[in-house]
């Protein structure tokens, strides 16, 4: 697939807002749109719609698995990637941030993400398949803004105590390296991680396979 784009590090239009809950984005839009331009009584008629198309193009429609190029993050970085319409966040950690996951774990709402979204071979403290590659859906599970990453550091201006993160711009919920809440914030969870495989030591594929 070809929806593919890199973004150095977040950018300033990361922080518009997203639809907050992830799944089935393309069929929620067109619902949307629908119900905008024609009312009620249209909403019925798009969901068999996209029901009827063939296997091929229902995937393509619904948002069919994208693949990228790992190889070239390097320590520290930050790679961003669309699919279905949200940021995928492909965070390169280094060893001193995986030490922080196991560090900041005193401070953080659900540690454990036992409340939050994972693929079952995402469910540990890295919350990913290689602790080396953090793979997340870069939205904030409070109103969907888009954090924004912010090394450990005084200079991130979050105290100089901060383990390193993301920061949610629109009412501050922060994250750590792995996506995992902390506590007193607004956001109730942690940010979900999409289903994705290892093609090869450079390349995933993230989404699910389609026929
Ligand atoms: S949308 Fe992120 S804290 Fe509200």
């Amino acid at each position: 697939m070809s929806a593919q784009h890199t973004i150095p590090g977040n950018t300033p239009d990361q922080h518009e807002s997203f639809t907050p809950h992830p799944e089935d984005p393309v069929r929620r839009r067109l619902l949307l749109a629908t119900a905008v331009v024609g009312g009620g009584g249209l909403i019925a008629t798009a969901v068999p719609f996209v029901d009827s198309l063939t296997p091929s193009a229902r995937a393509l429609a619904e948002g069919g698995p994208v693949e990228a190029d790992i190889s070239q993050i390097g320590p520290g970085e930050l790679k961003v990637i669309e699919w279905r319409k949200q940021p995928i966040w492909l965070l390169r950690r280094t060893p001193e941030m995986l030490a922080s996951l196991k560090t900041d774990e005193g401070l953080l709402s659900d540690p454990l993400s036992e409340k939050s979204i994972q693929p079952e071979s995402c469910a540990n403290i890295y919350r990913s398949q290689k602790p080396g590659l953090a793979v997340m859906i870069g939205i904030c599970t409070h109103l969907g803004c888009s954090p924004v990453l912010k090394p450990a550091g005084e200079a991130a201006g979050l105290g100089a105590d901060w383990p390193g993160g993301f920061l949610c711009p629109c009412h501050g919920s922060k994250f750590d390296l792995a996506g995992r809440v902390f506590r007193g914030v607004p956001a109730p969870t942690n940010l979900p991680v999409p289903v994705y495989e290892y093609l090869s030591d450079s390349v995933i594929r993230v989404g699910e396979k389609v026929a």
